[in-house]
């Protein structure tokens, strides 16, 4: 009941998660493609350009002023509400997915570190990382926008680096999306508000703005304008392994982030040249290594060949091998052909599986997290087995992504066994 319970709040919270961010970032799309858009020739007198839209069967005139217009409109329309409502619900699911279970979904299976303080970590680092940040912007630096930009990108890389080596993949990618997702929102509660208030109470007031406070507020939303691709990655990333799932995940993530990066500024320079399109085929290019280089090894089971002393008296055939696994016998079936090792092997993985990922992979999960199977995905038959080896060993033997939070401690020469007997055809008797 209580798992059922918690699908249902994850299930509300990241459904308001993604409309209010998709709500945030869309009007912020939309406000960069205005800005780079407006027709500047001619303008009328205080106005720095105009720009004519159709859309939803109806024709706009959108008109930009240089500062102000001469009297402030009753109805001026501010945007935060989004960018607020995203960042709340976003720690919110955090909460309910790592933060209740962090042993399960947080903590790195084989790290010692206790749940509660990696809970803290987690949570601190996205107000440590807003904190740093606003220093940097603030600092000398800030008059070095490339320099600071970079300065940034090694930043969020050694906090990847650093959570890959405590969280699971898949915590450290979301808590460097939170790093970053707490950076654009704090940009927008602590500096571009203030900035955007000074300004019409300035003009309210008749009195000059302080020029400083703009400047401050575009630098900030530059920034956010960069962020966001990389930051709509890690927020999907969840459903790729093969990314967050690599030992090598934080480097990878740094990959995708700079062609991430590469592809928004040819969207925000476009208008003027095209001065950047080949970062276009240049990211897609950067994508089909990063497929390349992320993929399945040819020989998965070469490195564990100090182990294959377990596995090999299966191997060879050679059944006067004593076979220790007590888990192995109970399925067993007795078969006295040449199809017998195959059969063993089966036999064994079978029962590992059983053993160690039915806890949570079953029509009826015996787990109390869980109150159905987890993405669906069941491993009660040896038909489902064998209809699943691609991704059983995407994710247990290359990426050990699972057993989730290694939940039921399965062992290497458990993986081992599992690997071997795919990597031989996976036969099921
Ligand atoms: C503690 C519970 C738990 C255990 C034990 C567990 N898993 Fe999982 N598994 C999950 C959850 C939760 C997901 C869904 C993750 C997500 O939301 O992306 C999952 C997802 C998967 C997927 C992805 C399925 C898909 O359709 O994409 C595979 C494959 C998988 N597990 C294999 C295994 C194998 C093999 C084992 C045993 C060696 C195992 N799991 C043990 C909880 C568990």
């Amino acid at each position: 009941m209580e798992a059922h319970l918690t699908e249902w709040l994850n299930l509300s919270i990241r459904w308001i998660h993604m409309i209010t961010g998709v709500a945030w970032i869309g009007a912020s799309f939309y406000f960069v493609w205005l800005e780079n858009n407006l027709n500047r020739s001619n303008p009328r007198d205080g106005l720095s350009g105009d720009l004519w839209a159709i859309h939803g069967g109806g024709i706009y005139h959108l008109e930009k002023y240089k500062l102000a217009p001469p009297k402030m409109p009753e109805n001026l329309h501010w945007f935060k509400w989004e960018a607020y409502f995203t960042w709340l619900s976003g720690v919110a699911l955090m909460l309910v997915v790592y933060y209740l279970n962090p042993s399960l979904y947080l903590v790195k299976p084989g790290v010692d570190l206790a749940p509660e303080m990696a809970i803290v970590i987690g949570f601190g680092s996205m107000i440590c990382g807003y904190v740093a940040y606003h220093f940097l912007c603030d600092s000398a630096l800030g008059k070095r926008p490339a320099l600071l930009g970079a300065v940034l990108f090694v930043l969020i890389i050694a906090a990847a680096y650093g959570f890959s080596q405590i969280f699971s993949g898949r915590a450290a990618y979301i808590h460097v999306g939170a790093i970053i997702g707490t950076i654009m929102v704090g940009n927008v509660f602590f500096t571009i508000m203030p900035a955007q208030r000074a300004l019409v109470k300035a003009i309210e007031d008749g009195t000059t703005p302080d020029p400083t406070l703009p400047a401050k507020g575009l630098l900030r939303s530059r920034h956010n304008n960069y962020f966001t691709l990389p930051v709509l990655f890690i927020m999907i990333s969840n459903h790729f392994p093969s990314t967050y799932g690599s030992q090598y995940n934080w480097l990878i993530l740094a990959g995708i982030a700079i062609l991430a990066v590469l592809v928004r500024h040819y969207f925000n320079t476009r208008h003027d040249s095209s001065k950047y399109i080949w970062t276009l085929p240049a990211a897609a290019l950067g994508m089909i290594c990063l497929a390349y280089v992320t993929g399945p090894s040819p020989k998965p089971a070469t490195p564990a060949a100090p182990k294959a002393a377990v596995v090999s008296p299966v191997q060879d055939g050679s059944q006067a091998a004593p076979v220790e696994a007590s888990t192995a016998s109970a399925a067993a079936p007795a078969v006295d052909s040449a199809s017998t090792a195959v059969s063993d092997d089966f036999a064994k993985v079978y029962s590992v599986i059983q053993e160690r990922c039915t806890v949570c992979h079953s029509a009826t999960p015996s787990s109390p997290m869980f109150s159905a199977a987890p993405l669906g995905f069941m491993l009660d038959t040896p038909e489902q087995i064998k209809l699943q080896v691609g991704k059983i060993h995407a994710q247990s033997v290359a990426s050990q992504i699972m057993p989730l939070g290694n939940i039921t401690q399965i062992t290497q020469e458990e993986r081992d066994l599992i690997g071997a007997w795919i990597d031989k055809g996976a036969q099921i008797n």
